[in-house]
């Protein structure tokens, strides 16, 4: 099995989208040439959704217009429907991003669908994307815990998997939204998923509120997945989890792959310049549980 393990940050999106002090365009520029410089090669900028909703995306179409034309660095943009897609496409995306939940209530909260609602315009949006030659992933949110509904059955979460990648989905992405997951769960349903698609098409989103990030990252890992979600410092949530703390902290990951010899590719030294850099845009004390330590490393 492969010792490759591909980092996607998604600081820029997840990590910024709560973030109750505005940071301008330029200030997520900095993060991202800061992120870039430490080696990270698979980002997701930003989201094309309501700017009523998540005010501090509105800056979408600009942002994406100020990405380096550097064809090393993959780009991806999160869309929660058609006219979102639609905007990330004419902005230049050329993978996106869709997001649908596990139970109808976070649907209903995140996107105001029902399950079966967001499963449809899912499926139009990866229609419309393999049509036009754009990547889509496909983020299946609350996965293993739902801050509305509790625990989530597996056999809902497979019955999501097998309509998107029957819709020609390129990539599955299994989000932990709350943090709420364990070990065994993830165990199980990255086994099963595996075995019905293979690891390539497979990705894995954890986030950090019980501190379980790691533990869960490296489980999925020995199950064979090779791409990973996280956020530079731990930054991020989803506005309408309620509960929902940070993703797991992109410097954790990368410090625990790159000390167990995979390769990532990543720079830790170089990271905690990115840490520092989105420090100096957001009011909350970043760094993931290594960051201590790795500022005691002088
Ligand atoms: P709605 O109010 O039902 O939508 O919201 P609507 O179609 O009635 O439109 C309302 C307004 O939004 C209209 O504008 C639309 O044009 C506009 P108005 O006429 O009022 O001026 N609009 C849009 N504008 C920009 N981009 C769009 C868009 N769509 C409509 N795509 C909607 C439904 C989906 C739009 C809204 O609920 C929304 O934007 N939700 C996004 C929520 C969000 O960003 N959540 C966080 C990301 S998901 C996440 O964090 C989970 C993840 O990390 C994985 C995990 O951890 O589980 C991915
Ligand atoms: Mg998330």
């Amino acid at each position: 099995m492969s010792n490759i393990v591909t980092v996607h940050e998604v600081g820029l999106r997840d990590g910024l989208q709560n973030q109750p002090k505005h940071v301008p365009t330029q200030g997520k520029i900095e993060i991202l040439n800061a992120l870039i410089a430490s080696g990270i090669t698979s980002i997701e900028a930003t989201s094309f959704v309501s700017p009523k909703a998540v005010p501090q995306m509105a800056d979408a179409t600009d942002l994406y217009s100020r990405l380096p034309s550097d064809d090393s660095i993959h780009f991806e943009a999160l869309v929660p429907n058609e006219k979102g897609y639609e905007l990330a496409v004419n902005a230049g995306a050329k993978t996106i991003a869709l997001v649908l939940a596990s139970t109808n209530t976070m649907n209903r909260k995140n996107i105001n669908m029902t399950l079966d609602h967001a499963l449809n315009v899912n499926i139009n949006v990866i229609g419309r994307a393999k049509a036009e030659g754009v990547r889509a992933r496909s983020y299946i949110s609350t996965a293993l815990h739902c801050p509305y509904e509790g625990e989530v059955k597996p056999s809902i979460v497979f019955d999501i998997a097998e309509k998107l990648h029957s819709a020609g989905a390129d990539e599955l992405v299994i989000a932990d939204t709350t943090g709420g997951g364990n070990p065994a769960q993830v165990k199980s349903i990255f086994n099963t998923l595996i075995n019905k698609y293979g690891s390539k098409i497979l990705a894995a989103h954890f986030h950090d509120t019980r501190g379980m990030g790691l533990v869960l990252a490296w489980t999925a890992l020995e199950c064979g997945i090779r791409k990973f979600d996280s956020s530079i410092g731990g930054l991020g949530g989803c506005p309408f989890a309620p509960g929902a703390t940070g993703n797991l902290a992109t410097e954790d990951l990368v410090f625990m792959l790159n000390e167990s010899g995979y390769k990532t590719g990543v720079n830790i030294e170089k990271l905690k310049n990115a840490i520092k850099v989105a420090q100096s845009y957001v009011d909350q004390p970043l760094g993931g549980k290594i960051t201590k330590w790795l500022d005691s490393q002088q």
